[in-house]
Formats: structure tokens, sequence, C-alpha cells
């Protein structure tokens, strides 16, 4: 199969084009069309089904929202579909792809045409609690600290390149959805900032360290 390496546009236009790729509630969403994500502009909701809450709130941020083809699976895209997918995104001209609740497993045409430019949002301090109910796990493990983690996306599961993380105090009485609800909170302010610093370049790596160019 090949893959174009997508080039980014914000070179040419001062801007990233960012597209936000969602499978729920679009609460990250909308989160990034709400915050402080300039240079990034999110001008994409691709939704991986119909009638996802995302795809809604979309209409009322003016942003173009596309429904990717769900395919046969429903925790990844078929080849083809990751292919056509990958070719939408590049002729838009997007810059940064942002997963945000996006159930599916990028298989591979994605990551290797936007190389370094895949974000996804975790509600855990990774490399803690990967996967799925990531505040149930951290609940039944017992910490006494949690959070969220933004971080570059690489073939595994949630184990990129962390970019920032926001803690949380887990407190007694807690349950799953008290401490999804403050975790949440934290990941709608520590995204638009990933992007942020992304898209002003201000993000570079050494190895799988993530160094800020504005921190000395
Ligand atoms: C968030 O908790 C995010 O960390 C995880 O999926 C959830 C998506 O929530 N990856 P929303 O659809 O953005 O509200």
């Amino acid at each position: 199969m090949t893959v174009r390496r997508a080039q980014d546009p914000s070179a040419q236009e001062g801007r990233t084009r960012v597209a936000v790729l969602a499978s729920g509630r679009g609460s990250n969403f909308e989160a990034l069309c709400l915050g402080d994500t300039l240079p990034g502009v999110v001008t994409l909701l691709v939704a991986d089904r119909p009638g996802t809450t995302a795809f809604e709130k979309a209409g009322k941020f003016g942003v173009e929202a596309v429904e990717a083809d769900p395919g046969p699976w429903r925790t990844r895209f078929s080849m083809e579909a990751e292919q056509r997918l990958t070719e939408m995104l590049i002729g838009k001209g997007i810059g940064l792809v942002c997963l945000a609740g996006l159930m599916r497993i990028l298989k591979g045409p994605l990551l290797e045409a936007f190389r370094g430019r895949v974000m996804n949002i975790h509600p855990s301090l990774l490399p803690a609690f990967p996967g799925l109910h990531a505040q149930r796990q951290a609940l039944d493990y017992g910490v006494m600290v949690s959070g969220c983690t933004v971080h570059y996306v690489d073939s595994g599961t949630d184990t990129g390149p962390v970019i920032l993380q926001r803690t949380v105090d887990v407190l007694p009485g807690d349950d799953e959805e008290s401490l999804s609800r403050r975790i949440l909170t934290r990941e709608h302010e520590a995204y638009p900032e990933a992007v942020r610093l992304h898209c002003s370049g201000l993000l570079r790596m050494n190895g799988r360290r993530v160094l800020r160019g504005d921190v000395r």
C-alpha cells in the first residue's frame, strides 16, 4: 500500500488545521473548539458512526463533520477505510489529528502519513492504566492520585510519547463516575494546551521524551 506523507499546511497559512476523530459524546472536541489552540484551528470532525453527540456538536461550532466508514469491526477500521480516511484528511489540508474518545485502534496508513502529528487523550497518568475503563482501573488499584495524559500516538495502545499530564486527587468515597468527572475537567484544559504547544512549534522530541521549547 502506498502512503503519501501529509504536508503540514501551517507553513503556508500560518495556522494548522486540526481534525478531531471521535466516537462518543465529544466533550473534548468541544473543549478543542472553544479552547485556546491557536495557531491550531479545529476545522474537521470525523465520527466513526452516525448520530454520535460529537457529530451534532460540530454543527453548533460550524465545523465540517464527516462520517468515516465504520466497516465490519467495532474496534478498528478496515485497512481500506483507514486509507480512504487518511487520503481525505490529506486532501483537506489537515496538519494535526486529535483522537478524542475514538474507540478504534489505528492500524497503519494514518499513523504513517501523519507521523508525529496524531495525538490522543487518556484518562489516567500513563503508563498506568492504559486501555478501557482507566478510571475504574485506578480506583480498583487504590491509587491516591490519578489524572489525564495527552500523548502522541504510536502503534501501541496508549504507549506513545507523553506531551502533557494533569493530576487529580482520588478522594475518599470516589466512584468511577465522580473520578471520571473531575478528570474530564482537567482533560478539557490539557488537550487545548497540548494542541497549542504542538501547533506553535514548541514541542520537540528527544527519543521518546517530548521537550517544550518554552520551558527551560
Ligand atoms: C475521555 O475520557 C478521553 O480521555 C477518552 O475518552 C473520553 C472521551 O470523552 N479517550 P469525550 O467524548 O471527549 O467527552
